[in-house]
């Protein structure tokens, strides 16, 4: 167990707690680069290029954000993503997502990309990359934050296209820094990419993948011991399996778990309903992040927020969501022991001195 608060750390009023909790420097694993084009950018980009929208304003698409499930969110996402056309697009969009990232505490940001959905409208694989890793590059370095890419598969589109995506990659590993698995859940068991994953192995890059957001216990196996992923995205309905979850306590696979997001897609019907305490009591290498941002109610400190307003949780436990964030974050080890040690710093300027010594 690593050293946690414990000074203090049930007393602190639920204000102060949160102050706590946004303030904290922390990373982002789960965030989706085109579920961070917010209404207005939407807008201006549609303008810029010429494309027609179904929607007049940002007004009525930021009103069209009302989902049923997974699904009717991914038709919304990807008929926005239709005006990213150009570098300087992508470019954008990703120096609009860490500038709010930034101000949000977060200190490094893996960040998923779907190429598929822009190259099957014409768009160039490396438009898409060459803008994004730039912007990652640029806006990281001026904003202080260090950043990862993650080429996402769309489960939807099968393995074969997974395997064209991956060609159209291979080029450019320099510059991919892992590969996962997005878009709908239900009805693509991860098994369906066993070779494309394999194939990810061999070429030395490390996988994650989306599972047990809306799919079965059995996708989050899946994915484990077939696609040998490092990481969980979601995964929350893990808790229905205890065999998962005595698996994934001793083998401390992070779940990158996204609260607003599994409560605007009716995961859980309400904030108050979420899994994310017991989650956290069972042990699992939890992490807090915001998934889709602009179409899900905020990013990484609105997340908090939302849960410290609707769950019990402590200092400590904040403390222990942040530090698993660094454990399941990408880096090497003095890069790690040098965020912990910021965090611990900032626990005790904020007045819980126990977060190096409990
Ligand atoms: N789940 C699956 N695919 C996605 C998501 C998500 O939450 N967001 C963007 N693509
Ligand atoms: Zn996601």
């Amino acid at each position: 167990m690593h050293r946690r608060p414990s000074n203090g750390a049930e007393s602190g009023s639920e204000a102060s707690v949160i102050a706590l909790a946004c303030g904290m420097p922390k990373a982002e694993l789960h965030v989706h680069i085109e579920g961070t084009l917010e209404p207005e950018l939407v807008m201006a980009l549609a303008r810029r290029n010429g494309v027609a929208l179904p929607y007049p304003s940002a007004e009525a698409l930021r009103a069209a954000c009302r989902f049923r499930d997974l699904q009717s969110f991914l038709d919304l996402y990807y008929a926005c993503a239709s005006v990213l056309r150009t570098e300087q697009d992508f470019y954008d969009l990703m120096v609009a997502y860490l500038r709010r990232a930034a101000a949000d505490g977060v200190v490094h940001a893996e960040i998923f990309f779907d190429p598929q959905t822009h190259t099957a409208r014409g768009v160039r694989f490396e438009t898409v990359l060459y803008g994004l890793r730039r912007g990652l590059e640029e806006g990281g370095r001026a904003l202080g934050l260090s950043g990862r890419l993650i080429l996402c598969f769309l489960r939807h589109l099968g393995q074969v296209e997974a395997f064209a995506a991956l060609a159209q990659a291979e080029p450019h590993l320099d510059a991919i820094d892992g590969f996962g698995l997005d878009s709908s859940e239900l009805g693509h068991p991860p098994s369906g990419f066993a070779e494309v994953f394999a194939r990810v192995r061999s070429l030395g890059r490390p996988a994650v993948a989306h599972a047990g957001e809306e799919g079965p216990p059995a996708y989050i196996w899946e994915a484990l011991d077939i696609l040998k992923v490092r990481r969980i995205d979601h995964g929350v309905r893990a808790l229905e399996d205890p065999a998962l979850v005595r698996r994934l306590a001793a083998s401390r696979i992070p779940l990158t778990v996204c609260p607003l997001s599994n409560v605007r897609l009716r995961v859980f019907p309400e904030m108050a309903a979420h899994n994310l305490p017991a989650l956290l009591r069972a042990g699992l290498c939890v992490t807090i992040n915001s998934d889709d941002p602009a179409y899900f109610g905020g990013y990484l400190n609105d997340n908090i927020r939302a849960v410290a307003g609707a769950l019990r949780l402590s200092a400590a436990d904040w403390y222990t969501l942040a530090r698993n964030s660094f454990e399941a974050a990408w880096a090497g080890e003095a890069q790690r022991a040098a965020w912990i040690r910021a965090l611990d710093a900032h626990f005790a300027r904020q007045g819980y001195p126990g977060a190096g010594s409990a």
